[in-house]
């Protein structure tokens, strides 16, 4: 925080008394906020708000929140010190040892432990005794998850509800604590084995499944874990900044005229419909794999974008045969490490034309202390997370100057930036 950057002479005890009249502070814009609009603050009682009313309060109180949860967070982690904090750490995996799809029990008022192992067993077929059940979800209440309104019965707190009510979150939670933990936790082992692969089948995932498929090849080969990708992804998407809006929004669309866009690994086209719905300019052509072009996703084009929108098949890493103003990467290279992504933009070579602009829109990630720690958590986190499953990376800057410069002399480095959301644009020009 810059009102708060830490004095080399402000000593360890004033920097508590300092945080917490901080955290008075913001908090007091923030309530002060909700008060003056009539508005609630999220509550984990059953009946209670799951999220802030973010989009009612405005930026001064959206700015106070995200300072008390960093200053809070300072806060406990000095209160705690150094060394419990450690251990706090490695205690919490722990807390990941809930099997979030159990929990997904509709539940009138409160049920005892013995009941609900009964209830599991008819809805799922799985069988948990009483005692270990209850010994998950006593941890799971000690992690504000479900509630224990009398000794010895459970009932739904909001953020158990959240789990039965919002299908995307659910599985959002079950993908990432069932299908991610063990892979994660075997991914220095893929580095120590495999040191610097850039391969895709030599990740924390295939030591834990003992073979040799790439990341999306072992998700297809169950059901139950595709599904649960598949539907979690939904969530991921429509976390804040990540919105379609700041795609239309942060590029400056106009200033390429009548052109054409060729969206690369576009998907069923919802990027290219919302750009062209805001500059009836420009025409698209989305390109994605075979599989991607099923019969319903080609129905689902609007009706007045037929004529400046086409859903194509091509696989990126193949010759590019359509010859177009501007090709458009959004959300791809993150899973791709540089080999591969070397790889893509030197297929693009074949169609290139003078000026011809490769337009990014992907994850930057910042030089440390930046953002926010809350936001240098979660980009990090992500960083981690794409070495996990594919030996992929998020990059700096330069790191995506230098692909540039790796793929082909010929590519001109335009620039780097964001205007509004997570996203950045990254850009370079056809100069041969
Ligand atoms: C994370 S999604 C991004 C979709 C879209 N660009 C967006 O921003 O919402 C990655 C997309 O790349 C596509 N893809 C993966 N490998 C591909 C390949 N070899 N050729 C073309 N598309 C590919 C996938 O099918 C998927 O639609």
């Amino acid at each position: 925080m810059g009102s708060l950057a830490k004095s080399v002479i402000e000593s360890s005890v004033d920097r508590l008394t300092m945080l917490s009249k901080a955290i008075e502070e913001k908090t007091r814009i923030l309530t002060d906020t909700l008060r003056a609009k009539g508005l609630g603050a999220p509550s984990y009682q059953a009946n209670g708000l799951s999220d802030f009313p973010l989009n009612e309060v405005g930026d001064e109180a959206i700015r106070a929140r995200q300072e008390i949860v960093a200053l809070t967070k300072e806060l406990h982690d000095l209160v705690l010190g150094p060394r419990e904090c450690l251990k706090t750490v490695a205690w919490d995996v722990s807390r990941n040892c809930q099997i979030f799809d159990l929990w997904r029990i509709p539940l009138a008022g409160s049920i005892s432990y013995g009941d609900l192992a009964v209830e599991i067993h008819r809805l799922s077929g799985t069988t948990i005794i009483p005692s270990d059940l209850r010994r998950l979800l006593r941890l799971s209440i000690a992690n504000n998850i479900f509630q224990e309104p009398n000794i010895g019965s459970v009932a739904h707190n909001r953020a158990s509800l959240l789990l039965l009510d919002d299908a995307a979150l659910a599985n959002w939670v079950a993908f990432f604590t069932m299908d991610m933990m063990a892979p994660i936790a075997n991914t220095v082992a893929a580095m120590k084995k495999w040191p610097g692969s850039q391969e895709t089948n030599e990740t924390g995932v295939n030591i834990t499944f003992d073979h040799k498929d790439s990341f999306f090849d072992h998700l297809q080969a169950d059901e139950a874990r595709a599904k649960r990708y598949a539907i979690m992804l939904q969530s991921h998407g429509s976390r804040e900044g990540y919105d379609i809006s700041h795609t239309v929004l942060g590029y400056p669309w106009a200033r390429l005229g009548a052109s054409t866009v060729v969206d690369m690994g576009g998907s069923e086209g919802v990027v290219s419909f919302a750009v062209a719905d805001e500059f009836p300019q420009l025409r698209f052509i989305v390109q994605d794999l075979a599989g991607m072009r099923t019969p319903e996703a080609m129905d689902k084009i609007p009706k007045h974008l037929t004529n400046r929108v086409s859903l194509t098949t091509h696989d990126f890493f193949q010759p590019q045969t359509e010859s177009a103003d501007a090709y458009l990467f959004r959300h791809i290279f993150h899973a791709f490490s540089d080999k591969y992504t070397i790889e893509i933009l030197r297929a693009l070579v074949p169609a290139l034309r003078p000026g011809a602009r490769i337009i990014i829109n992907d994850i930057v990630l910042p030089v440390p202390g930046l953002l926010s720690q809350l936001e240098e958590k979660s980009i990090r986190t992500m960083d981690v997370l794409m070495k996990a499953v594919c030996n992929s990376r998020e990059r700096e800057v330069d790191d995506w100057k230098s692909l540039f410069e790796q793929a082909d002399k010929r590519f001109r480095w335009q620039g780097a930036w964001k205007s509004s959301g997570k996203l950045w644009f990254i850009e370079s020009t056809w100069e041969p």
